[in-house]
């Protein structure tokens, strides 16, 4: 099945709402756990996380990790809100700093990172270069990368299969936003050749569900 684009920004706020409120314990907790897998090592610098969107991701990291510190960047107003109320409710502003950009314009307060992490961004991406242009200006050698994604399945009736698998009683915004997301994800070989031509050949692709990939690995 040919690859279905879907908007990049998640500025609808009903949209926002949806999937700040939705169940994505099982999905999230797996990439702390790769996560975890893969670094196991504390760290306490600050790391990067690309369309950071409602902040779950992000508090999780920072709470699996209580000396480090993170930015998130993302170009959605709508879904910063909620990862604001997150952060704030969990009283983790003093770790988490929130930066609203439409990647790749985006000014960080650093040159770069020992951690960047994203889930759930490539999939939103036309021209998926500029993520991967992003992991070579700022990472550096020893810079620990970690990303999570939808894996586009082979075919519609796969993933409406998966809607009703997965999402069975959530929304129906939220149902219609995860099967647009399928239809727009990458298949592990593409993102293999996204990344040969980005020079990022050091990075793995690997499937790790019916539905998620992840690309991770250590700069050089
Ligand atoms: C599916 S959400 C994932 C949010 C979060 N990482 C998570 O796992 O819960 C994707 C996010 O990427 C953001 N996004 C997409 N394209 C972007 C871009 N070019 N610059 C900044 N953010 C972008 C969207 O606004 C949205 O919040």
């Amino acid at each position: 099945m040919q690859r279905i684009p879907e908007p990049e920004l998640m500025n609808d706020f009903a949209q926002a709402r949806a999937y700040a409120m939705a169940d994505f314990e099982e999905p999230h907790s797996h990439f702390i756990e790769l996560f975890k897998e893969q670094f196991p090592e504390s760290f306490d610098d600050a790391a990067l996380d690309l369309g950071c969107g409602s902040g779950d991701i992000t508090v999780r990291l920072a709470e699996v990790f209580p000396q480090c510190r993170i930015y998130g960047v993302d170009g959605a107003n709508r879904m910063l809100q909620f990862a604001r109320n997150r952060i704030d409710h969990l009283m983790l502003h003093e770790r988490i700093k929130l930066i609203h950009a439409l990647l790749p314009d985006v000014d960080l307060p650093l040159k770069r990172f020992n951690t960047i992490i994203s889930n759930s961004l490539l999939h939103h991406l036309d021209s998926p270069a500029m993520l991967w242009q992003m992991v070579n200006d700022y990472s550096q050698s020893g810079s620990r990368i970690f990303m999570m994604d939808l894996m586009r399945p082979e075919s519609r009736e796969q993933a409406e299969k998966m809607v009703r698998k997965y999402s069975d009683s959530e929304p129906d915004i939220l149902k219609e936003d995860f099967f647009n997301s399928l239809l727009a994800a990458y298949r592990v070989d593409e993102v293999e050749a996204q990344l040969k031509d980005a020079g990022l050949d050091y990075l793995t692709v690997k499937a790790v569900s019916d539905r998620h990939l992840v690309i991770y690995g250590t700069r050089p």
